[in-house]
């Protein structure tokens, strides 16, 4: 068995402290929101797993197809002896990279989530004796320290995640991605792309109501470890096509007006009938964009591979 170690960048309480400030802040502000990292705990990636299944969530196929063709391009036009990946969560798409990359001797999961992060990180460092598996505990959104592995370095980014973040969040993002890179190093960055409203929102409203759960499990998420009250059959799930963001919006609807009280941190919110809480953003992109979000970081777009249907791209940017 090949050696697997794991090491907390974040203190033990630092999810604890990071919710309550966001639920505190996201539930005090006008509109309301909610960040979307809440949604994932053990329910929430379950149903996540569910959703990637789902007819009308495209992204997860379409990106797994760009792997599945393009691996030995990305392995090749890499050369890479570390992969790290940035919320890695159960690392399925990984092992097509893994299997590809036929130098590497280090791969580095990165993810918030430690029970994540070992189920998935020694199972893998079973089926691979020789691979040094060194899992971080850490917010991939925040400047990032790594293992030292040898170079050069693969940072793969998949599954649309980056469109989570706002425009501005991106920006800082990208810039400490480009932090961790030296010469040689590249990124490997999944997007999901602009297409038509209709399949976007479907993708994000599914017929059998598996989103509409996904979303109100935030609310069970806050009910749980603030001892919250909110009832999740008091909201219902809406998305929506924002054609000038080019992003899809999640929000949940209150269906009365109502009061739910937080305890955890001494707060009563007032919601009106038919007020929205944003629960996330989920931005699409054009090859454009992505080039020019990359430059402005110091990266340079080397490769972009997309699906044969054109939904959904995987871009390898090196460092300028
Ligand atoms: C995991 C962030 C890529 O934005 O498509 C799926 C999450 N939200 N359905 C996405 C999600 C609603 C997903 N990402």
């Amino acid at each position: 068995m090949s050696p697997f170690r794991i090491t907390r960048t974040l203190p033990e309480d630092a999810t604890d402290a990071a919710l309550r400030a966001d639920v505190l802040h996201g539930l005090t502000t006008t509109p309301k929101t909610l960040p979307p990292k809440w949604f994932y705990d053990a329910h929430g990636s379950a149903l996540f797993e569910l959703i990637t299944d789902l007819p009308e969530y495209y992204p997860t196929r379409a990106e797994r197809e760009i792997l599945d063709a393009r691996a030995t391009e990305i392995a090749a036009a890499s050369g890479a002896r570390t992969l790290v990946e940035l919320g890695s969560g159960s690392s399925e798409k990984t092992r097509l990279l893994l299997d590809a990359l036929t130098g590497l001797r280090a791969y580095v999961p990165v993810d918030v989530s430690e029970s994540a992060l070992t189920g998935a990180g020694q199972a893998l460092a079973a089926e691979r004796p020789r691979l040094e598996v060194h899992a971080l505990i850490a917010d991939f959104t925040r400047p990032l320290e790594l293992p030292d592995t040898p170079g050069p370095r693969l940072v793969a980014f998949l599954g649309g995640t980056i469109g989570n973040l706002l425009p501005a969040e991106r920006a800082r993002f990208l810039a400490s991605v480009r932090a961790l890179l030296a010469p040689g190093d590249a990124l490997l960055l999944g997007t999901d792309l602009v297409k038509d409203e209709q399949v976007l929102v479907r993708a994000y409203d599914d017929a059998a109501g598996v989103t509409a759960a996904f979303n109100k499990n935030v609310l069970a998420v806050v009910d749980r470890e603030l001892g919250a009250d909110f009832d999740l059959d008091a909201f219902d799930h809406v998305a929506l096509w924002d054609a000038e963001q080019e992003w899809i919006e999640m929000r949940l609807r209150s269906r009365t007006a109502q009061t739910v009280k937080v305890p955890a941190l001494g707060l009563a919110v007032d919601f009106a009938a038919g007020e929205e809480l944003r629960t996330e953003v989920s931005a699409k992109f054009r090859q454009d964009g992505v080039r020019a979000e990359l430059a402005e970081a110091g990266l340079e777009l080397a490769h972009w591979w997309t699906d044969t249907e054109g939904r959904f791209a995987l871009s390898l940017s090196t460092v300028r």
